[in-house]
């Protein structure tokens, strides 16, 4: 699906469009001129429909330069060293993450637990991958013609990174499990989510003047997303834990 002229998403699974592998995250390709990117890589278990997706688009996959993880959990970066392996990408990956994601700690990254509780097929497992690129609050990166900032905002998992950049004209934010349309946040009983690290770190996101917000599950906007991402602050930063969690 075309976003805008440069922003497509290949990718989503049962908690999104519905247009690739069930357990996938909502996979972002990037037009950015000289180079492609992606935004998170999916759980790697048939990543013929993305590469599908891809195509039907006009693209070459070997072309993507940039794999930019918003977190490590398995259903945004399982399939990091596919990609990586096929396509010489390098990968992005929080400094607080990227460490689990290279030894595959699946206890780290809540898939022991995920798995146990069927979120996951039974024999599904993490693929340790490289990491290029380990990214602190604040660092910048440059694909083609965009400069993301790596916000990092623990609370979803410990390394949570949001990309923010300006794509086509509008101030887009990448937000993987960190917020989504309407508010919603995402805390998990597992290792590395933390409502007490949501509500501290959560303001990282506050007068972004986010245009497009999107998540890595679910849907998105084109328009007013610093709306969406101020209802989960205030909800976060109040007595009560927010209404809403996913
Ligand atoms: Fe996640």
């Amino acid at each position: 699906m075309q976003l805008s002229e440069s922003v497509y998403i290949v990718a989503g699974g049962d908690h999104g469009l519905g247009i690739s592998e069930a357990y996938d995250s909502t996979v972002y390709l990037l037009d950015l001129g000289s180079e492609l990117a992606l935004i998170d890589a999916g759980c790697g278990i048939d990543p013929g429909p993305t590469v599908e997706n891809i195509e039907r688009h006009g693209y070459d996959p070997a072309r993507i330069t940039h794999i930019l993880l918003t977190h490590c959990h398995a259903d945004h970066a399982g399939a990091a060293r596919l990609w990586r392996e096929r396509t010489g990408a390098k990968v992005a990956a929080s400094q607080d993450e990227a460490g689990f994601l290279e030894l595959a700690d699946e206890q780290e990254l809540g898939l022991v637990r995920a798995r146990a509780d069927g979120s996951y097929p039974s024999d599904y497992r993490l693929r340790a991958c490289p990491v290029d690129v380990r990214l602190s609050h604040e660092q910048q990166v440059t694909v083609g013609g965009a400069t993301f900032t790596a916000l990092h905002v623990p609370g979803h998992s410990r390394g949570s990174i949001c990309y923010l950049a300006e794509i086509d004209g509008r101030r887009c934010l990448f937000s993987g499990d960190v917020v989504f349309c309407g508010g919603w946040i995402s805390l998990l009983n597992c290792p590395g989510s933390s409502l007490e690290d949501y509500g501290k770190y959560i303001s990282r996101l506050a007068a972004l003047r986010v245009e497009a917000l999107l998540p890595g599950h679910y849907g998105f906007t084109l328009g007013m997303g610093q709306q969406h991402i101020d209802i989960a602050i205030g909800g976060l930063q109040g007595l009560w834990p927010p209404p809403r969690m996913v």
